[in-house]
């Protein structure tokens, strides 16, 4: 995430705030039960709904610091939203969802492509980025090709 913030031409201070979001964006995952994190696909209707949950528990977790940043605030609550709007919880759309935002939910998701997981092997970083590439109604293309040149700095340059 800060790899991308950077070459977004986010100052300093930002790039530093993008890291620390991204290591609390999942931390309402606390009150989710490890057999539902770990069960194997496919969830059924109420997994997915306590699922869910998560962005929302963790941003009232968060709101009770006052140190915490709005940013970090904003990635923990939106990072599930999608461009076209069929995201969770709020259903934001394009603009609507912030760039700091964007950028953590292109990387969770390849993290979680390229992640081995009990129910699914692990995808190359360039299956992953062929995934996110595809799916431009969901993905910020600008920010998956930056993902894609931060990986492989020479590919781009
Ligand atoms: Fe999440």
């Amino acid at each position: 995430m800060m790899s991308v913030g950077q070459r977004m031409n986010m100052t300093e201070e930002l790039v530093i705030d993008l890291g620390f979001s991204g290591l609390l964006h999942d931390i309402g995952k606390i009150e989710i039960p490890d057999t539902l994190l770990n069960k194997a696909l496919p969830l059924n209707s109420t997994d997915r709904r306590l699922l869910q949950r998560h962005p929302d528990a963790g941003f009232k977790l968060l709101s009770l610091d006052s140190g915490v940043s709005q940013m970090t605030l904003d990635i923990c609550r939106y990072h599930h939203e999608l461009l076209d709007g069929s995201g969770y919880p709020a259903g934001l759309k394009g603009t609507e969802i912030s760039l700091a935002v964007r950028i953590t939910t292109v990387c969770d998701v390849f993290d979680a492509l390229t992640t081995r997981r009990p129910y699914k092997r692990s995808w190359s970083a360039g299956e992953a980025l062929r995934w996110l590439y595809q799916r431009p109604n969901h993905y910020d293309s600008d920010i998956v090709r930056q993902l894609d040149a931060s990986l492989a700095p020479n590919s781009l340059d």
